[in-house]
């Protein structure tokens, strides 16, 4: 029993799950697993070195790691319609691996990639670079980075990135194909962290072949409401999709990869011993969990009730005056431009967590300020859809998060230290943690 054989690591353990269970997570890529999914990684499976492929294996004893990774992939196949030609790789660690083992499988040193600007909702993975100290015009519709490489794809690749149309905050396709054109890219990339909208895989794919490049779909965020049906599919579409396991789709931590059966074995071949040593076979354990429930009838109504909390939280927060990019969502995230309101995403994103509300303090399209104090808040709705929640505490979550906005706006211009040392202990925002806490007992966490 951890309990006593490491008091200290347990303690620490009952106080996230309190902190879980008594708080409201709204951070879009977060959600909260069935006990099933939980026991499966916690199983022996962690134990068992396995590199290798199913039937080829450079260990001994792995009878059932290969059981389990056929099981895994034909659920993978089923829970996203899977063409016959496609293959699966269940072996990616996380979804940057996914993404950095593609990009082995698939270029060559300097070849140059084209995703979405990280600032517009783009991911790392992606590619990120910058030029110190020089302030971004946010009327450029395409980014080249600069001296500082920040993440590996862009020490290695050469990276574009193309911007939301600064009006509507969409992909605007037409000027992405100019974009592509100029530059040939020898790989185009969707997908992001805060793009709240659905995307045009087919024009995606259109753009891609006219230029001759591959096209990858990062379906990370959205794979959950993907797999239920409840956002459009790029398999089939797109050369490559990559996605993590653990956001909308609610299963273990990891990711899964799927392509064409060529390139499927270049990325296996990537994934290890490209990249990786042996894969985390319990994760693995989880995520055949976490499939097998996404493709029961219940997680096709949870992904719809996904979408109109999140739906329904942005328009509460629009009645408040609160800017949310893009008009609303097609997905289970909200980005909201706070630039009308007393705090940005820093300060505010701190008050809400003192609030008993966990978001996350975002950049958004045209941003003008840093990463680390920028000018949006991102939240989403999986896990509180998770707990049950539905439109009717929506409606009370957005209440909240525009008292707290009203409680704070006092201390708009103090220096962050200071504000926090006026939120910490406030009888106005304990009254909304109490508040919150009642909520979550009414809806609890099965843990
Ligand atoms: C679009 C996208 N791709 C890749 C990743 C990376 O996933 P991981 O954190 O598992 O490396 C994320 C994670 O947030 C993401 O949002």
């Amino acid at each position: 029993m951890l309990s006593e054989t490491d008091p200290q690591v347990f303690k620490i353990v009952k106080e996230e799950e309190k902190r879980q269970q008594e708080k409201l997570s709204l951070i879009p890529s977060e959600n909260f697993f069935s006990s099933s999914v939980r026991e499966a990684v916690g199983s022996v499976f962690m134990h068992k070195y396995a590199e290798g492929n199913i039937g080829k294996r450079y260990y001994e004893g792995n009878q059932f790691v290969d059981q389990l990774e056929m099981l895994t992939q034909a659920r993978a196949r089923t829970a996203f319609k899977l063409p016959d030609d496609w293959g699966v790789n269940v072996q990616a660690l996380a979804g940057s691996n996914a993404n950095l083992s593609v990009y082995l499988a698939l270029l060559n040193v300097r070849d140059t990639i084209m995703g979405m600007y990280l600032p517009d909702g783009g991911h790392l993975s992606h590619g990120w670079s910058y030029e110190p100290k020089k302030v971004q015009n946010p009327n450029e519709l395409v980014y080249f980075g600069g001296s500082s490489r920040v993440n590996i794809t862009s020490k290695i690749f050469c990276t574009v990135q193309y911007k939301t149309n600064p009006k509507t905050q969409l992909f605007d396709y037409d000027e992405i194909e100019k974009i592509a054109i100029e530059h040939k890219p020898k790989l185009i990339i969707t997908g992001g962290t805060a793009y709240p909208r659905e995307i045009n895989y087919k024009r995606m794919k259109q753009i891609a072949e006219k230029v001759g490049a591959y096209y990858m779909a990062d379906i990370a965020h959205e794979a959950g409401l993907i797999a239920a049906g409840v956002n459009s599919s790029p398999i089939g579409i797109a050369d490559v999709v990559t996605m993590t396991t653990h956001k909308t789709l609610r299963s273990a931590r990891g990711a899964l990869i799927f392509a064409n059966a060529e390139l499927i074995k270049k990325i296996n071949r990537a994934v290890l011993p490209g990249l990786q040593g042996g894969p985390f076979n319990h994760s693995i354990a989880g995520i055949c969990v976490g499939l097998g429930e996404a493709t029961k009838p219940e997680f096709k109504e949870y992904a719809q009730q996904v979408v109109k909390n999140a739906q329904k939280i942005a328009a509460e927060l629009q009645k408040y005056d609160f800017k949310i990019v893009s008009g609303g969502t097609d997905k289970h995230l909200v980005l909201i431009d706070l630039s009308n309101k007393p705090l940005l995403g820093k300060k505010f994103a701190r008050a809400l967590d003192y609030a008993g509300i966990v978001a996350n303090m975002n950049t958004m399209p045209q941003e003008t300020r840093s990463p680390t104090d920028p000018s949006a808040l991102r939240i989403g709705t999986p896990w509180i859809t998770t707990r049950g929640m539905k439109e009717q505490e929506m409606e009370i979550i957005a209440k909240w998060i525009n008292n707290v906005m009203d409680i704070c706006a006092e201390w708009k211009d103090l220096k962050f230290d200071e504000f926090e040392e006026k939120i910490a202990n406030n009888d106005k925002i304990n009254k909304i943690s109490s508040e919150v806490k009642e909520l979550c007992i009414k809806y609890p966490l099965k843990i």
